[in-house]
């Protein structure tokens, strides 16, 4: 689920398969790993970017939208000195988003703030550490309406470190 640079991976991928040497030993190599097929279009991945407000507890933006079922690429930048952050995107909304939250302080630390395994978590970025960033990769959901979206480490969530993402 996440990568640092699928997309450079890709391109480097189809030039490769201009060789037809190449291209068979990468279609090898991708059918042994059951890797995607050569007709996904790069040009269909949403890109989105999000931050933080330096060391405020909140995001730079409460929302954001994106097409139904697309894939998506969120590159999060924590741009605060003093605070590790994450972005946690919730099937469900507010109330949804106030169970992750609690179930990731029971969880703790020990496993980055996030909930394991739970059914309300559609993705998440690991827990970002000040200045640093990190790169999600997901399909949208493909039922149109609003997602929520928050911060788990302890505090942040309940002093407004949330957002919503529109799907339509
Ligand atoms: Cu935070």
């Amino acid at each position: 689920m996440i990568s640092k640079n699928p997309i450079m991976s890709r391109r480097r991928w189809l030039q490769s398969a201009a060789s037809l040497t190449a291209f068979a030993l990468l279609s090898n190599v991708l059918s042994a790993c059951g890797g995607s097929s050569a007709g996904e279009a790069e040009d269909s991945v949403t890109k989105l970017e999000l931050g933080c407000n330096g060391d405020e507890l909140a995001y730079d933006k409460n929302s954001l939208s994106a097409p139904a079922g697309a894939k998506i690429e969120l590159l999060f930048t924590n741009r605060s000195h003093h605070h590790q952050h994450n972005w946690v995107l919730v099937n469900g909304g507010e109330e949804e988003a106030m169970a992750v939250y609690q179930s990731a302080l029971v969880t703790g630390i020990d496993n980055d703030w996030l909930p394991p395994d739970s059914a309300q978590v559609l993705t998440h970025t690991p827990l970002v550490d000040s200045g640093q960033s990190a790169t999600v990769s997901f399909q949208a959901p493909t039922k149109p309406g609003t997602y929520s979206y928050l911060c788990t480490f302890p505090g942040h969530f309940l002093a407004g470190m949330k957002g919503t993402l529109t799907v339509t």
